[in-house]
């Protein structure tokens, strides 16, 4: 068994694996030449090869305890028939989202587009020692919902998310839901060995919908998980104090915290449930003390409970690969 499942299952607090979200990613001095190369984002991700070699870059660099097949959330609209626009600003958008193709997209059209991940697990994990993992993910139904019908247009002042048509709001869920269990095991039988669950944009949804958008789509996906043994990691950012409603109601497998969340109240508060990340990605972009001083903080405050080193969000485009190293190596020295 890997050294991450062994702390996410076993709930062994005498190791902390360490990861990244973006690890694969822009810090990367070798990613950004070979994405020089491929402008098209989605192209790149359904490209088995690359995307294969993208995920492995980061391990090759730093001991990592797992590895995050490269692709992105926005992968799944995409196979399910929807023009997704990578726009330098405002974030992606969904070109004239189709509800009536939407709804049609049959498995085995979502399959094909979506095959060369699945070949690019094979591949990753032949490359990988079985002591790493394999991460795969996937975009929670309401954050995949955000960019399919340009929620973020309808941000009110106290930045939240209006939804004024639920019923299609539930068909979309609910179509979702479908085809991401379906993704979700396809990537375990192609080789990854834990599903992450983001639900990026949890924070902009209203007291009131909680239950409907965030809690019930991420138990649905997660119960779903347990029935096929599959370990799961949720990542509801914005959630602030409902973090603790989200363990109690979906009960993942581990929680990973954001940068809002005080890690000594998600040590108090977040109870029998491993717990990854928190530390702010801004921290990186600061002198190597700070950055240590910081990385120390989380592992005496998680000292005596399973946690997994990782940041509260991606690791930003600036960060300096070195730091990373240095990070890793601090972690590292504190395994006993
Ligand atoms: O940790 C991971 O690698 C998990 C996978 C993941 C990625 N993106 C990989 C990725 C996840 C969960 C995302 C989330 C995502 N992607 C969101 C939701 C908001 C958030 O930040 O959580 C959105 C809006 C996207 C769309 C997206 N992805 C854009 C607009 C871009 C930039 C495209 C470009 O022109 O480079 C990406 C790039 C991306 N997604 C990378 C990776 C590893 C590569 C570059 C990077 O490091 O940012």
């Amino acid at each position: 068994m890997s050294k991450l499942l062994n702390c996410l299952l076993n709930k062994d607090s005498s190791y902390v694996p360490i990861w990244f979200m973006r690890q694969a990613g822009r810090y990367l001095p070798e990613f950004r030449d070979l994405r020089y190369n491929n402008p098209d984002f989605l192209k790149l991700c359904l490209n088995s090869d690359l995307a294969t070699e993208i995920t492995l870059q980061p391990i090759k660099r730093f001991n990592l305890d797992a590895a995050i097949i490269f692709s992105d959330i926005l992968v799944v609209p995409h196979a399910l028939g929807q023009s997704i626009e990578f726009k330098k600003q405002g974030g992606p958008r969904c070109l004239n989202f189709n509800i009536e193709k939407f709804l049609e997209i049959k498995d085995k059209d979502f399959l094909s587009t979506i095959e060369p991940t699945y070949k690019a697990i094979k591949k990753t994990r032949k490359n990988l020692h079985e002591d790493k993992s394999l991460i795969a993910f996937i975009g929670a139904p309401w954050t995949l919902t955000t960019y399919l019908l340009n929620l973020k247009d309808h941000i009110n002042s106290e930045n939240k998310v209006n939804i004024k048509n639920k019923k299609e709001m539930s068909l979309v869920l609910k179509k979702l839901d479908k085809f991401l269990k379906l993704h979700i095991i396809n990537q375990i039988e192609a080789g990854a060995d834990i599903i992450q669950i983001f639900d990026s944009w949890a924070g902009l949804i209203n007291e009131d919908d909680l239950n409907d958008f965030c809690y019930k789509p991420n138990s649905s996906i997660v119960d779903f998980c347990k029935d096929n043994k599959i370990p799961t990691i949720c990542f509801p950012k914005g959630l602030k104090a409902n973090y603790k409603k989200f363990i109690n109601l979906v009960k993942p497998s581990a929680i990973s915290i954001d940068y809002e969340i005080d890690p000594r109240w998600a040590e108090k508060n977040l109870n029998n449930i491993c717990i990854q990340g928190g530390m702010n990605p801004e921290i990186l972009l600061k002198d190597e003390k700070i950055v240590l001083t910081e990385t120390e903080k989380f592992l005496e405050i998680f000292k005596n409970i399973p946690y997994i080193f990782n940041l509260g969000h991606g690791i930003l485009p600036e960060t300096n690969p070195e730091i990373v190293k240095k990070i890793v190596d601090q972690v590292k020295l504190k395994a006993k």
